[in-house]
């Protein structure tokens, strides 16, 4: 099958707080755009990559991912916009090659496992809709907003992550049908799910961090010092 990547990587980093875009800031001296853009590089039939960045650093993205050779795949950098969705959305909007699937990961991500990425786009050729995910490590209570929380089964709950990956028609009907019903989400698969598309998930066992505070950068790098 023929795959798009779309990288959203256009959030402000706030919590991070690193004074520039989170998917420029440097792990062991590579951007971890770079990083998370290397783990897809052996995905057999990536035909394109768009990342999606501030509207501001545009060209400093361009920049961090000059020499960056995947295999047949064409690499491109667009602006994004105030939400998640908004940079999703103008990410598809930029792809060109008619690729059957679109697989959305976040560029915060840099560590996600090769295994998991090939499940996602597999389970998504054989289903049209999928998801990297992980069961909670911590017991979980709900708030009922009134003061009062209950235990719910965390056994029975996912951490929704990305890779997610989708039959490419599907995903754009799913954008456009949030974006005139006015249904905002944080992530693809929710508005896939809201157009009655029902979403399979991959477990990813953990481990598929998202660098939001500083002391996950220091987290990924002792990982990666590790890996072989
Ligand atoms: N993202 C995006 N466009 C936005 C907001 C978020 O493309 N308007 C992307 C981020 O760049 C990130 C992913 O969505 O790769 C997940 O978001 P998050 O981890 O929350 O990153 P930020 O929004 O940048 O961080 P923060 O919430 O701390 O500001
Ligand atoms: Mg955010």
């Amino acid at each position: 099958v023929s795959i798009a990547l779309v990288l959203p990587s256009a959030g402000s980093g706030r919590r991070l707080d690193a004074g520039r875009p989170k998917a420029l800031v440097e792990v062991a001296g590579v951007p971890i755009i770079r990083r998370t853009i290397e783990r897809f590089a052996s995905l057999a039939g990536l035909v394109e990559l768009v990342g999606v960045a501030p509207p501001g650093a545009v060209l400093e993205f361009n920049e961090a991912l000059v020499g960056l050779e995947l295999r047949g795949c064409e690499i491109r950098v667009v602006a994004g916009g105030e939400s998640r969705q908004d940079s999703v959305r103008a990410g598809l909007a930029a792809l060109t090659k008619d690729a059957e699937i679109v697989c959305v990961h976040d560029a915060a991500r840099p560590l996600v496992g090769k295994e998991t990425i090939d499940a996602v786009i597999e389970a998504a050729r054989l289903s049209g809709a999928a998801t990297a995910a992980s069961r909670p490590a911590d017991s979980v209570r709900e708030d009922d907003g009134e003061g009062l929380t209950r235990p719910l089964d965390r056994e029975r709950l996912w951490l929704v992550e990305t890779p997610q990956a989708f039959a490419a028609e599907l995903l754009r009907q799913a954008h456009a049908r949030a974006r005139a019903t006015g249904l905002q989400a944080t992530d693809d698969a929710s508005l896939v799910d809201s157009c009655g598309h029902p979403v399979v998930i991959v477990d990813s066992a953990g481990g598929n961090i998202k660098v939001t505070r500083p002391e996950d950068l220091d987290l990924v790098e002792a990982i990666l010092a590790k890996e072989p």
